[in-house]
């Protein structure tokens, strides 16, 4: 059986992943014709390696009726714009538009709000005095909250384009050629287009003024533009909600969760504890489809072109070649050294923003004493092996007032 067919929601899913990553750094998928690779350092020489591509899986709409035929084909043109689906010449002008836009100095005032922002939410929920919805309740408040600065648009803006951007990704996972979630995505595709449209014509953030420079681009255009938009939206709040869920349950089930009462936690700290935490929740277990474009010898194994791979971001992470005690959850020195964002061409712009969306809610745990508890057996995580989801999490959020 085929990694890619356990269900991943109950059991210890890490450390299967792990056995697998020392079994075997390559594995065949025979029904789902791809090849899985699951090893740290065989990924890291993949992603950086141009042989393999990224790009939408070749369709035929011949077989299609004429009347949906259109409506698949629309679709798909526009998914091929995405950064993620796309490559080359493309590919590059996107991301020169993208990494400035999302570099670590362009964001720094959006950034700094993160911190007050937890500051105020946090406590808020710990004077409650019952169990808390920890996705409904803070993560996607934290989530609409950095998106609608980082847009500067008001909730139900920010509201359309969050709900078109989930139809669209239910057309990418739903079955093939669903034609009621195409219909549906083919709306969501026009919300997309309308709203990236205002985004980009009175820039009101310097991300809105990249958006509007992939407009004008004579290269781009308005569809890229929108594509990047719809890329944006779901590439936030999908594996954020993930993550900033498992920042809660990693550190409790490793017994490192407390708090020794208001104090400033030093950023080393802070950001080892984050990178623990995206190396272990890794939301993109596997990477997305990569088109080997000529034959790459990886030793005992052969990648032939016109074969297509995943590469196993997760086993990567939890390698015990690369990862000393690669299944237990320890902040150190090397927990940075995660595939969680990919590497080369492709790797998440997003990865500094959702790094530092975790290094301020811990910050502000610590400053404020806050101490968030799951309450036992109120985790759900869905059966997927390719995407990681948490669907549901109660918690307790207690204070220290750290008086004597
Ligand atoms: C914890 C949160 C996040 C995780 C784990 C994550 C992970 C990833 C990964 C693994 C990729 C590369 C996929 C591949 O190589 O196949 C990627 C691509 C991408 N991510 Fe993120 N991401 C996160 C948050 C964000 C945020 C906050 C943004 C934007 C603000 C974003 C925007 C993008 C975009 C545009 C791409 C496509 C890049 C390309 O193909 O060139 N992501 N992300």
């Amino acid at each position: 059986m085929s990694i890619l067919d356990q269900d991943f929601s109950t059991g210890n899913f890490r450390a299967l992943l792990g056995e697998a990553a020392q079994a075997a750094p390559v594995h065949i998928d025979h029904e789902r014709r791809r090849v899985l690779i699951l090893e740290h350092d065989l990924i890291r020489r993949m992603l950086l390696d141009r042989r393999l591509v990224n790009g939408r899986d070749r369709t035929s709409f011949d077989e299609l009726p004429a009347g949906t035929r259109d409506l698949h084909n629309t679709l798909d043109r526009f998914l091929s714009l995405w950064p993620v689906f796309s490559d080359g010449p493309y590919h590059q002008r996107m991301r020169a538009h993208l990494n400035s836009a999302l570099s670590a100095h362009r964001l720094k005032e959006l950034i700094s709000a993160l911190g007050p922002y937890c500051e105020q939410a946090l406590p808020r929920l710990g004077e409650r005095g019952t169990a808390v919805d920890w996705l409904g309740e803070f993560v996607r408040p934290y989530i609409e909250h950095t998106l609608s600065l980082l847009f500067a648009v008001d909730r139900d803006r920010l509201g359309r384009l969050m709900s078109a951007g989930s139809a669209i990704i239910e057309y990418i996972t739903g079955a093939r050629f669903d034609d009621e979630l195409g219909r549906r995505a083919r709306l969501a595709l026009d919300v997309l287009i309308e709203e990236a449209g205002h985004l980009t014509a009175g820039p009101a953030t310097g991300f809105c003024r990249a958006l509007a420079a992939i407009a004008e681009d004579p290269e781009l255009g308005p569809e890229p533009a929108a594509a990047a938009v719809a890329q944006i939206i779901t590439g936030t709040l999908d594996p954020t909600m993930t993550v900033l869920t498992e920042a809660v349950v990693l550190p409790f089930e490793a017994g490192l969760a407390g708090s020794p009462g208001p104090s400033a936690a030093p950023p080393d700290t802070v950001r080892r504890e984050t990178d623990e935490v995206l190396r272990h929740a890794c939301p993109f277990r596997f990477s997305s489809v990569r088109h080997v474009t000529a034959d790459v010898d990886l030793g005992a194994h052969r990648l032939v072109a016109g074969q297509k791979v995943l590469l196993g971001f997760a086993a990567a992470n939890l390698d015990a070649r690369t990862f000393h005690g690669g299944l237990t959850f320890r902040p150190g020195a090397d927990s940075n050294r995660h595939l969680t964002f990919g590497m080369g061409p492709h790797r998440c712009p997003g990865a500094g923003l959702a790094t530092a969306m975790l290094d301020q809610l811990f910050g502000a745990m610590a400053t404020t004493g806050v101490t968030v508890i799951p309450v036992d057996g109120s985790l759900v995580r869905s059966r997927d092996a390719i995407f990681s989801r948490v669907t549901a999490l109660k918690v307790r959020v207690l204070r220290e007032t750290g008086e004597k």
